[in-house]
């Protein structure tokens, strides 16, 4: 169902309460090393600062239980005035005196970004009071958080409801991430192609069956290809397996048919480096003492030719360990395989979006999900009690 978005109410002069993902990657100085999801939030806020609205900001970082001092929203603070290119007030707590001051000092164009939300035991528990602290502060509540938008915390689903007659509204990334993750998946162009990788069958078997259902072909990469392999009888040597998924596996292979398309060949080493002694096999003939470690070229040929033929494509998990060159190979063919295609290229978010960052191709493909679980979830075809309550 079509949801109102920010761009349908009248901000001026109004405070709007927007939720975002600002659960940005740092390294161990604190520093900010990838602002995607701050700059992915950029036209909601734009929107509303363009329009007068005073806009208090709230997210969380990390999974800290209590005030952490390492957890921090400072620096997306400071990292948002930069792109901004204009002050970014910061308030040192959520709900305290430091929060209800500076929401009550901005002006029409100001903006406020509030501390980690998970400094208040509140967050994680959707605590009502809670909610109803951060909601008395608006008049508009917009969500814009997309990466959040799976978990039920009081600031995705209590705050909304908290705000009873007032506008809860999507922000504009939020609108995008659904418009591709779950509206073109409902009425896809065919051909239409799943490309699903990762280490493990269970992370995503509910994503697999689902895709089973809507899609033309589903090709498995990734270690948990040696599961799908030793459910066929294969060998996989040292290869990581999940032994008690084998008969899943088995019930895979056998509901999908031609559909579930597997490798047939497996790029192995003997130890876990770049530097190891290297092996190309055929799928299931893993010799003993070794380890697959990516697709092999004649695999990353198949896929690269299907994917390119593919009107719509979705792509979830790595092909192999793509931060260890040499075997970041089938990863980055079928890169530039969704790359080069014509068709609508959606690439759930994670890892397969770092690969593609990596790769320098993530602006070669139609949409990037800045979600990681929220685009898992959203894959198996799951709605979000967070959206679903909105305006
Ligand atoms: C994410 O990075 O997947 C989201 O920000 C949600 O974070 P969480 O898994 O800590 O709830």
């Amino acid at each position: 169902m079509a949801k109102k978005s920010i761009a349908d109410v009248d901000v001026r002069g109004k405070t709007v309460l927007m939720r975002v993902d600002f659960n940005v990657p740092q390294d161990d100085s604190g520093a900010i090393t990838d602002d995607r999801r701050i700059r992915m939030a950029l036209p909601s806020i734009e929107s509303v600062l363009a329009r007068g609205g005073k806009l208090i900001l709230m997210s969380h970082l990390g999974q800290p239980k209590t005030v952490e001092p390492a957890f921090t929203l400072k620096p997306a603070a400071e990292c948002l005035s930069k792109l901004l290119n204009k002050p970014v007030a910061f308030a040192i707590d959520t709900v305290g005196p430091d929060a209800k001051s500076k929401s009550a000092a901005l002006v029409e164009g100001g903006v406020l970004l509030l501390e980690n939300l998970r400094f208040n035991s509140g967050e994680k528990k959707g605590d009502a009071e809670f909610a109803g602290q951060l909601a008395s502060m608006a008049d508009i509540y917009c969500n814009d958080a997309f990466g959040t938008c799976h978990r039920t915390d009081a600031s995705m689903v209590a705050v909304p409801k908290a705000m009873g007659a007032k506008p809860k509204v999507t922000g504009f990334l939020v609108a995008r991430e659904i418009q591709y993750l779950s509206d073109t998946l409902s009425a896809p162009k065919r051909p239409f192609v799943a490309i699903v990788g990762g280490k493990k069958v269970s992370d995503k078997i509910n994503v697999i069956n689902n895709l089973l259902n809507i899609c033309d072909s589903v090709l498995i990469g990734g270690a948990m290809a040696y599961t799908f392999s030793l459910a066929e009888g294969g060998k996989v040597g040292n290869s990581f397996v999940e032994k008690d998924k084998v008969d899943l596996a088995k019930e895979l292979i056998a509901k999908a048919g031609k559909k579930l398309v597997l490798p047939i060949d497996t790029h192995c080493g003997d130890a876990f480096s770049g530097d190891c002694n290297k092996l190309v096999v055929k799928g299931g003939e893993v010799p003993d003492g070794w380890e697959g470690f990516d697709i092999g070229p004649e695999t990353a040929k198949q896929y690269s030719e299907i994917v390119r033929n593919a009107m719509t494509i979705v792509w979830n998990g790595p092909m192999g360990v793509f931060e260890m060159p040499p075997f970041d190979a089938g990863t980055r063919a079928v890169a530039e395989a969704v790359a080069q295609s014509k068709g609508t290229s959606i690439i759930g978010g994670g890892d397969s979006a770092a690969a593609i960052e990596q790769f320098g191709l993530a602006d070669q493909v139609t949409h990037v999900s800045t979600g990681g679980g929220a685009s898992l979830a959203m894959l198996e075809g799951q709605k979000f009690e967070a959206v679903e309550l909105l305006d």
